[in-house]
């Protein structure tokens, strides 16, 4: 099958209209959203990747987050989830929020608008990565469209504030499905929720209750509860004992950082945001203002997020040739971590830039 050069592949617009370069096997559309922070750096390093591998993908730049207010559009402008709706799939470098004061964040602005409700977030020991722990083969799913995340508040009289915490019965029912739906399928043989229904009998505990109603529709997999705080010291103890992870939207967000740090931090962890109809795929990590225009993010959470984006694309689309450029990265980054070209974050002396051509040359020369 013959391909065009990469580099036509990588064709950007946000204002243009994007043209299919000729001679090309029908090549995905897929949208790019640079971010803000370090989003911009990893997500170049990660359309290199990709490009080298041979992903036929045409690129359609829109902005989000603080790079759109910079552009003079609103933070989450309707032309980027319009462009996500058009082609059903974005790849997405974190977006910045303020702490404190400011605009609501994109993100949950963005899963909201798209119903992207399941987050997916793969935990896994790297090879040539020295953490405290061996073998951690983790997945997380997240509820990612209520819960207290959604931060709806407000002033109930002065000096005294509220959040809400809405749960509903479809939500949780949905979500729970989906998870052990996704276990059966990729023959996971346990699912853990995590809750606190001892305290918020309410919202929790519909929570799980509709988990395990899920589960009994589901007998090849085995279901546990477990209370949120004592789940967090089992998970520093020994991780291993769990296999999937089953969340509402908070305990996700703060667990899935935990997790992070048990297989060498937030610059190895990638995830997918996935509804009924569209996909985002993004990193756990944020936008890492300390390290941003420096040259030394880790970009591998968002090359990981790429391969399980190519991945996807075969799954649901049948695009076989996806799934030989996500082999051909797994493989790039598994030797180089193996053979100790790592970013600072793990270790290693390569910077961002550094870190790509080396996987980039792996690649090409494999
Ligand atoms: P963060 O994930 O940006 O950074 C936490 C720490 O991890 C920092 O020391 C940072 O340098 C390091 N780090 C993160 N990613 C890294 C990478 N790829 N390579 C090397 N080191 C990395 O979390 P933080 O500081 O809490 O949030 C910063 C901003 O990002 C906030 O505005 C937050 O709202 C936003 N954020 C956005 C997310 C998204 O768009 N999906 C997710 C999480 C946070």
């Amino acid at each position: 099958m013959e391909f065009p050069q990469p580099s036509l592949l990588l064709s950007f617009s946000s204002k243009h209209k994007n043209k299919t370069p000729k001679n090309m096997t029908t090549p995905r559309h897929i949208v790019a959203i640079p971010g803000d922070g370090i989003g911009p750096e990893v997500m170049r390093a990660t359309q290199r990747v990709l490009e080298a591998a041979g992903a036929p993908i045409v690129w359609h730049e829109h902005h989000a987050g603080v790079a759109a207010l910079a552009d003079g559009d609103v933070v989450l402008p309707d032309s980027t989830t319009a462009a996500i709706r058009e082609h059903k799939i974005a790849l997405k470098s974190p977006c910045t929020t303020p702490v404190g004061k400011g605009f609501s964040s994109v993100n949950v602005q963005l899963r909201k608008a798209l119903d992207l409700y399941a987050a997916v977030r793969p935990v896994r020991s790297l090879p040539g990565v020295k953490t405290r722990f061996e073998n951690i083969d983790l997945v997380i799913i997240r509820e990612n469209t209520e819960g207290l995340y959604s931060g709806v508040e407000n002033v109930v009289t002065e000096g005294t504030v509220m959040s809400m915490k809405v749960a509903t019965e479809k939500a949780c029912s949905r979500i729970s499905e989906w998870a052990f739906d996704y276990a059966r399928k990729r023959d996971r043989k346990k699912v853990t929720v995590f809750h606190k229904a001892n305290i918020m009998k309410l919202t929790d505990g519909l929570f799980i209750r509709e988990s395990a109603k899920a589960a009994k529709g589901y007998a090849d997999v085995a279901y546990e509860e477990v209370i949120i705080d004592a789940g967090c010291m089992k998970m520093v103890q020994d991780p291993t004992q769990f296999d999937m992870l089953l969340l509402e939207n908070l305990y996700g967000d703060v667990v899935s950082d935990l997790c992070a740090g048990l297989v060498g931090g937030l610059g190895v962890v990638p995830g997918a945001n996935i509804g009924n109809s569209d996909a985002v795929f993004e990193a756990v990590h944020g936008s890492a203002p300390d390290i941003a225009g420096k040259d030394i993010a880790n970009p591998l959470a968002l090359i990981m997020s790429a391969v399980m984006m190519l991945n996807y694309l075969a799954d649901t689309e049948g695009l076989e040739i996806m799934r030989e450029a996500a082999e051909k990265i797994k493989t790039a980054y598994n030797s180089a971590l193996e053979a100790g070209e790592k970013t600072r974050d793990l270790g290693g002396e390569l910077g961002t830039t550094a870190f790509t051509d080396a996987l980039c040359n792996r690649i090409t020369s494999a």
